[in-house]
Parts: C-alpha cells; sequence; structure tokens
C-alpha cells in the first residue's frame, strides 16, 4: 500500500486518486474548491463518468479514499504528490499554467518529508523545471524530493477503464530511479511502462493528442472533397483504416473535434513551437480545419433555408463526445450560439449535459427527450454520438418535425435507411447522400427572403440549393 495524494479532483484528478485506492493504495484527493470536496464527502460526484461513482463509494467506505481542502492534511504522510489541476487555454494559445504553480507554491509551503511530486497535468515542455525550482524555492527545510511527468492519456467517457487498462504508461525524470519509483504506482496495471527524461515524457503528451486531432481534421478534409466528389468518407475511412499503417480509429469525420483537451493541447503546442522559432503550418492548418467544420454546418443550413431568422433547430447532443457531461469547447456550444446569432431558435435534448449547459445557453429551450427537441423543428442537428440517438424511432422523429432535414454531424445513420422513412437526410462526407425520396423531393420549405417577406423554396434533389417557387 502506498501513500498518495491528488491535487486536483478534476475528471483526471478524481478518476486518478478513485483508481489508486481501487488498487490498494491510501488515497486522499484535495481541491480548492470547497464545493467540490463538501459535495464529495458526502458521496455526491461533481461530474459524470460511467462507473466512477460506484468506485468512489467503495472506496471512500472502505476508508481507502478521502477528501480534503486541507494542504498540510492531504500531505502529511504522502509519498506520492500527483498534481492534476487543471491547464487552461491562455489568450494567445498558450497553457495558463498558474494552477499547477499555485499547486507547486503549496506543495512547497507545507511538505516537510521527502516525497515524490508527479505532474498528471498535461504541460508543455520544460514545465517540469519551472515545478522544481518552485519547490526549491518554497520548501522550508533541506526536504529531498523529485519532480516527475506522468502525462494521463485517459478519455472522458471511458475515463476509469482508460486509467485501469492503459496502452502504457509514461514516467520522465531527470533521475532515472525517481521514474522508477512511480513506476511501482501502475506495476499492478500489467501494462507497457516507458521511462523517459523529463521533457520527452511532456512532449509525448502534446505530440500524442496533436497527431490525434491531425488525424481527425484530415479525415474532415477528405470528408469534404468526398461530399462534393460523391464519395462516401465512412466507406473510404473504413478502406484506409484496413491498412495497418493507417488504422481505423480518429477517422470518423464529423463536427470536429473539441473537449477540454485537444483545442487547448494542439494551440498549447502550436504556441511552444511559434516560441522556439519553428513555424508550426500543420499545427495551425489543423486548427483552422477543425473551426471550418462547425461553420460548415451553418452553411448548409443557409445554403437550405436562405436565411435562419425565426427558424426552429433541434440539435441532439451537447456534450462535446459521448458519455460525459463536459461542455468545455464542445461544438453544440458554438452551433448553439452560432445558430441564436442567425436569428434560429434552439431547441436541444442531451442525456446528461443539459444541467451545465443551462448556465452557459441560457436561451436554448431544453427538452426531456429527442423527440421533444424535434417537436416543429425545420431542421435537427446529430451533434454527439449518443448510443440513445443511435436507436431512435425515426418515424415518430419525423413526424415530430415540421421538416424532415436531418443534418447527421456524427454520421450514425444510413443514408439510404434516411432517405426511405422520407427525410432529407445530409451527412458529413457522404456525396449525393442528401438526395432525397420523391415524397421527400416535394417537400416545400418556405424561406424569408433578405428582405423579410416569404418566398417558397422548393429543395432540389441534393438538399443543398434553394431555388423561388
Ligand atoms: N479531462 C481529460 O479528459 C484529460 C485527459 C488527459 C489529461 N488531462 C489534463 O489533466 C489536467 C486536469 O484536467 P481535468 O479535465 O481533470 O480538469 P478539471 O478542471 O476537471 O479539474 C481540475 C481541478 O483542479 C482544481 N484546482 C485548480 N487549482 C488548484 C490548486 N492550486 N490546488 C488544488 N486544486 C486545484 C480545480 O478546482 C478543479 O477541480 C489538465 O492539464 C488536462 O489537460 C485531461
Amino acid at each position: 500500500m502506498n501513500r498518495i495524494t491528488v491535487i486536483g479532483a478534476g475528471y483526471v484528478g478524481l478518476v486518478t486518486g478513485t483508481c489508486f485506492a481501487e488498487l490498494g493504495n491510501q488515497v486522499v484527493c484535495l481541491d480548492v474548491d470547497t464545493t467540490k470536496i463538501a459535495d464529495l464527502n458526502r458521496g455526491v460526484l461533481p461530474l459524470y463518468e460511467p462507473s466512477l461513482e460506484e468506485l468512489v463509494r467503495r472506496n471512500a467506505g472502505a476508508g481507502r479514499l478521502s477528501f480534503t481542502t486541507s494542504y498540510a492534511d492531504a500531505l502529511r504522510d504522502s509519498e506520492f504528490i500527483f498534481i492534476a489541476v487543471n491547464t487552461p487555454a491562455g489568450p494567445t494559445g498558450e497553457a495558463d499554467l498558474r494552477y499547477v504553480r499555485q499547486a507547486a507554491a503549496s506543495i512547497g509551503k507545507v511538505l516537510r518529508h521527502p516525497a515524490t511530486i508527479i505532474t498528471k497535468s498535461t504541460v508543455p515542455i520544460g514545465t517540469g523545471d519551472r515545478v522544481d525550482h518552485i519547490l526549491a524555492r518554497e520548501l522550508a527545510d533541506k526536504v529531498s524530493f523529485d519532480v516527475v511527468a506522468n502525462p494521463e492519456f485517459l478519455r472522458e467517457g471511458s475515463a476509469v477503464a482508460d486509467f485501469l487498462h492503459p496502452d502504457r504508461i509514461v514516467l520522465g525524470a531527470d533521475r532515472r530511479a525517481a521514474a522508477e519509483h512511480a513506476a511501482v504506482l501502475y506495476r499492478p496495471l500489467g501494462c507497457p511502462i516507458l521511462i523517459t527524461d523529463l521533457r520527452s515524457a511532456e512532449m509525448i503528451k502534446y505530440a500524442s493528442n496533436a497527431f490525434l486531432a491531425t488525424k481527425i481534421s484530415f479525415i474532415n478534409e477528405v470528408a469534404l472533397i468526398c461530399e462534393r466528389t460523391g464519395a462516401d468518407v465512412r466507406v473510404v475511412a473504413d478502406g484506409m483504416g484496413l491498412d495497418q499503417r493507417i488504422g481505423r480509429a480518429f477517422l470518423d469525420a464529423g463536427l470536429g473535434w473539441g473537449g477540454s483537451c485537444f483545442p487547448k493541447d494542439v494551440s498549447a503546442l502550436a504556441h511552444v513551437a511559434a516560441v522556439h522559432g519553428c513555424h508550426p503550418q500543420l499545427l495551425r492548418t489543423v486548427i483552422e480545419i477543425n473551426q471550418d467544420q462547425r461553420l460548415r454546418v451553418i452553411q448548409k443550413l443557409i445554403d437550405l433555408f436562405g436565411t435562419l431568422e425565426n427558424r426552429t433547430l433541434a440539435l441532439l447532443g451537447l456534450s462535446f463526445k459521448p458519455n460525459t457531461d463536459d461542455l468545455r469547447d464542445a461544438p453544440a456550444v458554438s452551433l448553439a450560439q452560432l445558430l441564436e446569432a442567425e436569428g434560429a431558435v434552439v431547441r436541444a435534448y442531451d442525456p446528461v449535459a443539459m444541467p451545465g449547459a443551462r448556465h452557459l445557453l441560457p436561451q436554448v429551450h431544453y427538452q426531456d427527450d429527442p423527440y421533444a427537441a424535434a417537436e416543429t423543428a425545420d431542421a435537427t442537428i446529430v451533434v454527439t454520438d449518443w448510443n440513445e440517438f443511435k436507436h431512435l424511432d425515426l418515424p415518430r422523429l419525423h413526424a415530430a418535425m415540421k421538416h424532415p432535414i436531418i443534418i447527421d454531424g456524427r454520421n450514425i445513420y444510413d443514408p439510404d435507411t434516411m432517405r426511405a422513412l422520407g427525410f432529407i437526410y445530409h451527412g458529413i462526407g457522404r456525396g449525393g447522400t442528401g438526395e432525397a425520396t420523391p415524397e421527400a423531393r416535394e417537400t416545400t420549405v418556405p424561406a424569408a427572403s433578405s428582405n423579410g417577406e416569404h418566398r417558397t423554396a422548393v429543395l432540389a434533389a441534393t438538399g443543398q440549393t434553394t431555388t423561388a417557387a
């Protein structure tokens, strides 16, 4: 049994602390957010993550997991201290390290015995050295310590499973023995453990996330070409993915990447590159393609309706991906804001993210189920590929909508099935699949003209253009 403190009880810190407790360690999770800690102490989780609640309850009940806001209490006997605080994007894309600095300074003020300080937060190359300096400055006595970089690769939505079954563990330190000491914690997982220097470990995290984001932006660019040339990007991705050098993962075209990691990490790496005199052209393009991907949906709707003024649009899904309530940089948030700016009425449904969304997007009309969200909608946009949306009663959805237009932002439906059901279907990168059945082709959409008068537009077979009747 090892004594572990985890600083920051967010998505990463809470999962890390809980899983280490599950592995039999004695863990204290610390956060400066008093509400979060008070909630955790009465068994209420501050976030949604599958199976986490049960693990927290079991390990807290067994006395292996506790929560506090006191650094003195949290560090009293701790041998391993993880820093898992947030590292958001600063104003020019750089990583804002203030919380990491604060955590390091707070550790330095109270630590009285030798310990290994492990940065789990995603931090720019060289941050481990800064943490080292802060600790050396703040530690009152000559307490010996090591700094180890241990980037985290878990994904929200499957964080517990990812933590307990990782592809690899990366531990970087200036003193190899320090990284090997920290490796003891991960041995029970039976996965490969890569020991590196401090800076390479920090870089591995950024390079991995940037590569994954690049794969998504790449397939989204291919999707656009598919759309214009009549190919289907899903088929293309399957064909590419069978090549073992490429692999099928992260080749799903859609509304682009979002969430709490990719956007800030790609920007932070581009920033690091720029300040070190590199010219990060590829990273900048990857970001630009991603931003365009959201705008393209708005453009598609404007092509259909002429103007979005007073159109009712339904968003299915709000979280940036399924199985999480995380709305940070979620495509749904920018879509809702863009649609509202165009004068549209936005209705929405998400299985878990609506409480958070109500604060962020107060104008949106939240509904209790997907059918209620689609009620009287001029178009429905699938934003998050929650499983529940893959199994909808599609005729019921069709009946609820004013116009049967589906923008399938995650390509979860089969275009032919959708057409047969009478939908006007637009996927991402599925060339020619907007084509409707003869009945749907007759669907008339009253579109507001630029001077505010209504005219009747007949959706062309592709659904891409509107022509005045
Ligand atoms: N969320 C993910 O999927 C994921 C995956 C891999 C890596 N990461 C990285 O892990 C880090 C944490 O991410 P997260 O999503 O868990 O963030 P989060 O915002 O969910 O949680 C961070 C927590 O740290 C607390 N905190 C801030 N300053 C503190 C301080 N000085 N002392 C104690 N607590 C403090 C905050 O109150 C918050 O509860 C980030 O660097 C992120 O890039 C995140």
